[in-house]
């Protein structure tokens, strides 16, 4: 099949913002998997299979052999962080892999040090870290950000790279029409210094688009979310995702939800409730920064059981979200979700489910995915909002203006992936059951 794809030649950076437990966790697996020593479970980039063709054409082929993907090996890893620590400090002090999985790489980790924060505390008041550079305003902590890129690509050799904010989730920007909407705006609002409007991830995003870097937001930040950075990313003519990874609870509403929704069985509440301990939960524990996730991870039953298509199901259903630092737990999550159903005659039911996770166990193969996707996406010259990417996030990004509607329902999401590989890949995009 002949594609219009770029091949992946050279090496790719993949410049992650935050050198905590997700990022360690996924640079640690990556290196591991490199000398075969672990297995990148999880990752869809190096398992799934899609079909192609139909009857007796079809067969079904992982991503790369459909369209031009990098490797493994082609990456070579950056970092920003608050906190100087390298990477295996910090995976060491996170203390989500053990040390005989982290021991073989550590002489690769250690050289990944952190370059210093593009930070404000008033974004994210629990955390005390001191690598933080020293800015005159946002414009010129957009400007320093680039200088970095341009270094690291340069002292690095990489070809190409992805920028990745995988850092503790700021406080809640909400969308405001005179600053965020366009591009024009927002750059004025970077050089008067708008401490308020402009959050520091905005200015990573800013520098990534404007280095040529395709830019993902992991955590349930606004950032990208706003029509002057899609004016960016269509100026640049690069991807964006986000946001906020889609690994433990919202992955399981999103794949559970759609049982009720096909079943035509009504939703009274769903409460969703957590506890964790790592420095994720303690950044969340802030009731403004509680307040982005929040907002993420509402989102995603609203648009699966959808009130104004059936009301006699959906009208009303009460829906909660609370997060709890509970140190003793550290990364290992518990997510509890009760769900008060009901069926004929309006007869109540329960579900509960109860989800004992691994936090970053579950994001690193979605780091992984996310950054190889968004590099085969720029590559393909695709730019903007990438809703292929959606099956990856809580709380995809869309058009809010033109009231375009989010897809969350996990098979859907699923659906649109396999075909914007087709679609790359040079084959028909379809609606065939595999
Ligand atoms: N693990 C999951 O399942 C999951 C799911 C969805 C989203 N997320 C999000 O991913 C992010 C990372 O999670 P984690 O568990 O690795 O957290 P973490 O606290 O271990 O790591 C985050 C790191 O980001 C750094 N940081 C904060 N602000 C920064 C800035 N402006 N510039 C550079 N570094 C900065 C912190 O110092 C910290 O080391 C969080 O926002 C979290 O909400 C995680």
């Amino acid at each position: 099949m002949s594609n219009n794809v770029k091949k992946a030649e050279g090496k790719l950076g993949v410049l992650v913002v935050g050198l905590g437990a997700v990022t360690t966790t996924f640079m640690t697996g990556v290196l591991m998997a490199r000398k075969g020593l672990a297995k990148p479970v999880g990752a869809m980039t190096q398992y799934d299979k899609v079909r192609v063709g139909k009857g007796a054409d079809k067969k079904y082929l992982k991503y790369d052999e459909i369209v031009p993907m990098a490797k493994l090996d082609d990456i070579v890893f950056g970092a920003w962080d608050v906190y100087p620590e390298n990477a295996f400090e910090s995976a060491m002090h996170c203390q989500v892999l053990k040390e005989k999985d982290i021991l073989p790489v550590k002489d690769e980790l250690e050289k990944i040090v952190p370059m210093k924060a593009a930070f404000d505390k008033n974004f994210a008041k629990r955390l005390e870290g001191n690598n933080v550079k020293d800015c005159k305003d946002r414009w010129d902590m957009t400007e320093q950000l680039r200088e970095d890129i341009r270094n690291f690509k340069k002292e690095n050799g990489v070809d190409r790279i992805v920028v990745l904010w995988s850092a503790s989730t700021e406080v809640y920007v909400p969308v405001n029409e005179k600053i965020h909407y366009t591009l024009a705006d927002l750059e004025a609002a970077m050089k008067a210094n708008d401490v308020e409007n402009i959050a520091p991830s905005m200015c990573y995003a800013y520098a990534a688009l404007a280095e040529g870097a395709p830019f993902i937001m992991g955590a349930p930040n606004t950032t990208v979310d706003i029509p002057a950075m899609w004016e960016m990313a269509e100026k640049t003519k690069l991807p964006i995702a986000g946001k906020d990874f889609k690994t433990g609870q919202t992955l399981v509403k999103s794949g559970f939800a759609p049982i009720i929704g096909t079943r035509c069985l009504g939703l009274a509440g769903w409460f969703s409730t957590n506890i964790l301990g790592n420095r994720d939960g303690l950044v969340l524990d802030e009731p403004a920064n509680f307040r982005t996730k929040e907002v993420s991870k509402l989102s995603t039953l609203e648009s699966i059981l959808v009130p104004e298509e059936q009301p006699d199901l959906y009208t009303d259903y009460y829906h909660k979200v609370r997060i709890n630092y509970y140190p003793p737990r550290n990364d290992n999550k518990e997510g509890w979700d009760n769900i008060d159903i009901f069926g004929w005659m309006g007869y109540p039911m329960q579900i509960k489910i109860d989800f004992l996770c691994r936090d970053s166990i579950l994001a690193a193969p979605l780091c992984l995915d996310l950054v190889l996707l968004s590099d085969l996406a720029a590559r393909a010259g695709r730019w903007g909002t990438q809703r292929f990417l959606s099956f990856f996030l809580k709380s995809p990004m869309h058009d809010y203006t033109k009231g375009e509607v989010p897809v969350n329902h996990l098979f859907q999401q699923y659906a649109i992936l396999k075909n914007a590989i087709r679609e790359m890949g040079g084959y028909e995009a379809d609606q065939e059951i595999d």
